[in-house]
């Protein structure tokens, strides 16, 4: 449990946590405790262990987030919750971010990647992770509100960018600091949508995006959701969808910066698209982005490899006897996703990057960039077509060359490579005209 009071929390904050848990795992098996942040906590770090607490007995562990983070993105958002508030929450934002719904936002999605694609070549050196923080913050914009007039969205974004940096600030409300900026602009950004959710209410508009959802909604007693409650969902999804999809992709092309072999085999998957589309001159298709399936395990093992969600937090709601052990009411638990999937009984040789691992399915549980059970990642498949609609546009039209070309890792708190891997993005000779 590491020193009195302060636990293993300065190792935890000063170390590559990863090398914390695997030191741990080594020493004393799966299941291990430790003290963090003024929290005990148990750590799991086995597939059964996991599906334990996120699965057959979730409705035992509560999500917790820190109440000052909780503040900022919203309370009534649905990934602080459980039971019944959470299911119905969650049915709407399935269904916004359903296969039928997100198949018809390819054009939009398509056309943002090409214009941050352009954005990314006008500059000398571009951060990547920035510019696909910009590029994520859009896609997550489109299943929100379909379409947004440009100053709402100049707005949101200057707001929330705002709301982002103080989100991992240490929270103070002293005039001045990041926190209460990010109070403040969190209030701003209520303000916007509302202003939003009149105008939409004034015109009649239809919309099936979550917005529209979230609108139409009534519970079995006829009762609407507050304009607090819609308000804390959508910046709950755009913060879930933002940072989270952007450090993937930046993973992605640092991978495919690294293996040209691998590369070569990603054009070559996606030139036979770009030419049956008469040189990219019609659009992408839903089928087209269902059958990339070299694209598509370079996209599943960088979501293993890199692991962004490296572990998620839940909270025992009474005294829990898990395989011999007792989790205490009140603690913390850690199912740890990197631990397994960087466990070589599940994936031979875990560090090697091999995206033809994936032609086998894993074994059941042992695979979890998403989540597991009820509180399951519902953009999964949004992050996906995103992800490989960017990539068709990025290896069909440009060169990237990656300034820092080394292994270092910066936290975000997500884990991306050093600077958000800078890099010298050129479009290809011949692809000046296209689209
Ligand atoms: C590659 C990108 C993404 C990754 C790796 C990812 C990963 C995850 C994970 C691991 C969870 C579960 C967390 C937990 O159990 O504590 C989660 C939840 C969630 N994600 Fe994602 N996510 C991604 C993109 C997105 C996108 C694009 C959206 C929406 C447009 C989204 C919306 C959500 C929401 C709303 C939840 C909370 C679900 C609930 O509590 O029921 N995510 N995500």
């Amino acid at each position: 449990m590491g020193l009195p009071y302060f636990g293993e929390t300065l190792q935890f904050y000063s170390q590559d946590p990863n090398v914390l848990f695997a030191a741990k795992q080594k020493r004393y098996g799966d299941v291990f405790k430790t003290h963090i942040l003024g929290c005990p906590c148990v750590m799991l770090a086995s597939p059964e262990g996991a599906r334990f607490v996120l699965v057959t007995h979730a409705d035992l562990f509560k999500p917790t987030y820190p109440k000052s983070k909780e503040k900022l993105i919203g309370p009534s958002a649905l990934f602080f919750h459980q039971g019944q508030y959470h299911a119905q929450l969650r049915k709407l934002v399935q269904s916004s971010l359903s296969p039928e719904a997100i198949r018809k936002l390819i054009p939009d999605i398509e056309a943002t990647a090409i214009s941050s694609l352009e954005l990314c070549a006008k500059q000398r050196v571009a951060n990547t992770f920035e510019e696909m923080k910009k590029f994520s913050f859009e896609v997550g914009i489109l299943s929100i509100f379909s379409q947004l007039n440009s100053s709402y969205k100049t707005e949101l974004k200057k707001n929330y960018c705002i709301v982002d940096k103080g989100y991992n600030s240490f929270p103070t409300n002293l005039p001045g600091t990041a926190y209460q900026k990010a109070t403040r602009a969190r209030k701003r950004i209520t303000q916007i949508l509302s202003e939003i959710i009149r105008e939409r209410k004034e015109k009649k508009l239809l919309e099936k995006d979550l917005l529209g959802h979230l609108l139409d909604y009534k519970d079995g007693n006829g009762q609407s959701l507050t304009e607090d409650q819609i308000t804390d969902n959508i910046i709950g999804v755009l913060f879930a969808a933002r940072d989270t999809t952007a450090s993937v992709i930046t993973w992605i092309l640092k991978y495919l910066h690294d293996d040209h072999t691998l590369l070569e085999a990603v054009k070559n998957e996606q030139r036979m698209i770009f030419e049956s589309n008469n040189r990219g001159m019609l659009p992408l298709t839903w089928a087209q982005s269902r059958n990339m399936p070299i694209t598509s395990g370079v996209i599943l093992e960088s979501l293993r490899m890199a692991s962004i969600i490296s572990y998620t937090f839940r909270e025992a709601v009474v005294d829990v006897q898990y395989n011999g052990y007792l989790i205490p009411k009140g603690w913390k638990v850690m199912p740890l996703f990197r631990s397994i999937h960087h466990n070589p009984e599940f994936f031979a040789d875990p560090q090697k990057f091999n995206s033809s691992r994936f032609k086998v399915s894993p074994k059941p549980n042992t695979y979890m960039p998403f989540g597991n059970g009820v509180h399951a990642c519902p953009g999964n498949e949004l992050a996906k077509l995103e992800i490989l609609i960017l990539i068709h546009h990025l290896v069909t039209k440009y060169r990237w060359e990656v300034v820092e070309s080394n292994d270092a890792i910066q936290y975000c708190p997500f884990p991306v490579p050093l600077h958000g891997l800078p890099a010298k993005f050129r479009k290809d000779q011949g692809h000046e005209v296209l689209k």
